[in-house]
């Protein structure tokens, strides 16, 4: 490095150390310059499994969209999930199996741009989609997980299922480089052959070999499992068991995490037939839904009586000069434009009479 180069990278080292100690900023990494500074700690599988260790929970949310990844890296959320549960809670599909990998990366895209404007240290988790993995030849697999890595900005994939046949891709996947987060018990993508949303794992026998399933993860490189909608005394005694952190979901305190779905967790889906697929485990935390219901029938109503903009939302103004010179330009062709107009609202009437025929013609048919 030369004496300049040096030189210039210390000095952004004082900067950014006085600014550390000033600015309560919890972290840290240092790249290239002021900017590339954390406002938090960034999380890694190291940092997770250590988290654990000390007996500190492990936060996960999931987001599907730059605000929505603004907003939960704010909060210093740890782990920032692109869930394939954005095709029921974002695209309005029954299940996730729709998804794609091309879909998940678009979104995995603008989570990403969300993270990196709010200059975060959060793992961002990409959730490979049903059908891109599941293949005999596990090169299907890592090729799809590179993709999340290089087209995503992704720092992990997540797989469902903890099958032999699972464990050895998710291995592959590891070797390959790329980070892999298991996710056993209630699996959605498994939907067709589940036959619904609901509890596993309750009996000892299913208990049990959910714990095979989850060890089967750890043995095969995953950092963490998610475990889903089981019993909490099960999921306790995987977290005991693991010596990777798990995050649950619908599955009591005793896990090392917990992760909620963004819309379920804030109330976004207000309309009573969305509410009542808000899973029982989930608390609500905002009733954000309402807000913008309320919000949006208020710019209906504002609208259609004139109250919106009025001169405090008609921020652009003229000088009067300009407004006197203005009405000049138009006084020159308010003849001709005079005559226009009419023109036009003679054919406009026309069409009006034409359309009202043409209903009477319709309703006649019936
Ligand atoms: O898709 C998703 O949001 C998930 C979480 C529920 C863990 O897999």
């Amino acid at each position: 490095m030369s004496t300049h180069l040096r030189t210039f990278s210390s000095r952004i080292g004082i900067a950014c150390s006085s600014l550390l100690k000033g600015g309560g900023m919890k972290t840290l990494r240092l790249r290239s310059g002021c900017s590339q500074i954390r406002n938090f700690a960034k999380v890694s599988a190291l940092s997770l499994t250590s988290k654990k260790r000390k007996g500190k929970k492990i936060t996960m949310v999931t987001a599907y969209d730059y605000p929505s990844a603004v907003h939960v890296a704010r909060a210093g959320i740890d782990l920032v999930l692109v869930g394939d549960s954005v095709a029921m809670v974002e695209l309005g599909h029954e299940t996730t199996q729709r998804m794609s990998v091309e879909t998940m990366i678009h979104h995995c895209e603008s989570v990403k741009r969300g993270l990196e404007f709010a200059n975060s240290g959060s793992m961002l988790v990409g959730d490979m989609p049903f059908g891109t993995y599941e293949f005999e030849d596990t090169d299907v697999a890592l090729r799809n997980a590179y993709r999340f890595v290089k087209e995503g900005g992704c720092d992990a994939v997540k797989l469902e299922g903890g099958s032999m046949a699972r464990a050895k891709t998710a291995r592959k996947i590891v070797d390959g480089g790329v980070a892999v987060m298991g996710h056993v018990g209630l699996t959605p993508q498994a939907i067709s052959v589940i036959g619904g949303f609901r509890a596993q794992g309750r009996t000892a026998v299913r208990a049990r070999a959910l714990l095979d399933e989850a060890l089967r993860l750890q043995d095969a490189g995953c950092f963490s499992v998610v475990l889903e909608c089981v019993p909490a005394n099960v999921a306790a005694a995987i977290t005991e068991t693991l010596e990777i952190p798990t995050i649950g979901i619908g599955a009591g305190g005793g896990t090392s995490g917990q992760v909620l779905v963004f819309h379920d967790m804030l109330g976004m889906l207000s309309h009573p037939h969305h509410e009542q697929f808000v899973p029982k485990f989930c608390k609500k935390y905002a009733q954000v839904g309402h807000a913008i219901q309320e919000g949006l029938q208020e710019f209906k109503s504002d609208v259609e009586s004139g109250t919106f903009p009025g001169e405090d939302y008609s921020p652009y103004l003229m000088s009067e000069g300009e407004k006197e010179a203005f009405d000049v330009l138009l006084e020159e062709d308010a003849v001709e434009r005079k005559r226009k107009h009419e023109m036009a609202a003679e054919k406009l009437s026309q069409a009006d009479e034409y359309e009202a025929l043409q209903l009477y013609g319709s309703n006649d048919e019936k």
